[in-house]
């Protein structure tokens, strides 16, 4: 089964991703980290992130590659070509690199088919942007999961103070989501948009664990 949760950045789909994925059995699946480990991958080569035949290349070529730690469903770290990227895919220079670089056709192309190789391997929680509409649209569930701005930018300097990486300045951060957003959703392959069928979900004043009962309240009733 495959429970697809899209949304912009900072709507807390990584957090729900997660704990549904260790509430239900299930594997997860961060496409946005595929992106951000071609976006490193690209700065570390000096590919120009406008250079469409280039970023293909790379992520034909490196192999993005997750850690797990036993008994838990959420990979621990992220490769590309062998190196752990984990932390350096996390950075403001990260941010701003990767919705270029995820608007490219061919880098979509490649990671797509990746994540479909992937994800029919097994039981698998996906998150990321298209999944519902363009990677999985069969997927059982479908949920696109929203906030405020305001409460998307709060949170995502809260998990930036936790990791110790990225910018903690709020104003700063708001202006990277609204803009990281405005790219994703009006960019010409698989922009950022909820599938017909999806369920949307906005968690702004709720709590995160009633939104993940309730999509795991979804899924057991698709088994
Ligand atoms: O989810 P996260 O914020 O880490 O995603 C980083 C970027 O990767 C997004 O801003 C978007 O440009 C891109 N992305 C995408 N399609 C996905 C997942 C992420 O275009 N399925």
């Amino acid at each position: 089964m495959i429970i697809a949760i899209d949304g912009p950045s900072g709507a807390g789909k990584s957090t729900v991703a997660k704990a549904v994925a260790k509430k239900l059995g299930f594997s997860c699946l961060d496409t946005g980290a595929m992106y951000r480990a071609v976006a490193w991958r690209a700065q570390a080569d000096g590919v120009a992130l406008d250079d469409d035949a280039a970023l293909g290349r790379l992520a034909r070529t490196y192999d993005i590659a997750f850690g797990h730690e036993p008994g838990n469903p959420a990979p621990k770290q992220v490769f590309i070509g062998g190196v752990d990227v984990t932390d350096a895919i996390r950075t403001a220079a990260i941010d701003r690199a990767v919705s270029p670089v995820s608007a490219a056709p061919s880098v979509r192309e490649a990671l797509v088919e990746q994540q479909r190789r992937i994800g029919h391997a097994g039981n698998y929680v996906v998150e990321g942007r298209d999944i519902g509409t363009v990677v999985f649209p069969e997927a059982a569930v479908k949920v696109f999961l929203t906030a405020s701005d305001e409460e998307r930018a709060h949170r995502r300097v809260r998990q930036n103070v936790d990791r110790s990486i990225g910018s903690i300045d709020f104003d700063e951060v708001l202006a990277d989501l609204r803009r990281r957003d405005e790219i994703d959703s009006s960019r010409a392959t698989s922009p950022l948009r909820a599938a017909d069928d999806a369920i949307h979900l906005d968690s702004t004043g709720r709590y995160i664990e009633d939104v993940i009962d309730e999509i795991c309240t979804l899924a057991r009733e698709k088994e």
